[in-house]
């Protein structure tokens, strides 16, 4: 008798819509080590840090969660993904994770009326009326 087998985790992924293959269903969840320059821009340790996860094998690398806007930075030390100068180092990280195996996804984040003033040198801005006096 034929039975369907239910794919692992060691088993081998294709998204249906790009055809992107991913060697196994593993994902590194988002983790936030500050390790970023305060221009957003990822660090060298960093790049070695996600780099070194790639190398043990998961299938997906995702990055700490990095603000989309400079008025959604919600601490010091976050990875940015809102200008050209965080480019380079953006694609040093993929190309590494690539090289090794893996793919990468960036996790999107915005701070809403958590984004300190201090750090963003802007009003928080929210959805919400409800105040938060964390700023
Ligand atoms: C040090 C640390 C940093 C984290 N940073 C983020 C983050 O940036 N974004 C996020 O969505 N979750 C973050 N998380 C939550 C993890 O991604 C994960 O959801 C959580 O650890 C629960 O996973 P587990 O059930 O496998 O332990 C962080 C967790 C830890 C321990």
């Amino acid at each position: 008798m034929v039975q369907n087998k239910q794919p692992g985790p060691s088993d081998l992924f294709i998204f249906n819509r790009t055809g992107h293959r991913l060697r196994n269903r593993t994902v590194l969840a988002a983790m936030t080590n500050k390790q970023s320059h305060s221009d957003g821009t990822l660090s060298d340790e960093e790049i070695k840090w996600l780099t070194r996860r790639a190398k043990g094998g998961f299938g997906i690398i995702t990055t700490a969660a990095a603000h989309v806007s400079k008025d959604g930075q919600g601490w010091d030390g976050e990875l940015g993904l809102f200008d050209d100068m965080h480019i380079d180092k953006l694609t040093t990280l993929t190309d590494s994770i690539h090289t090794h195996g893996s793919l990468s996804f960036a996790q999107l984040f915005h701070g809403g009326m958590r984004a300190p003033q201090y750090l963003t040198e802007k009003t928080p801005i929210s959805a919400s009326k409800i105040p938060c006096d964390e700023s």
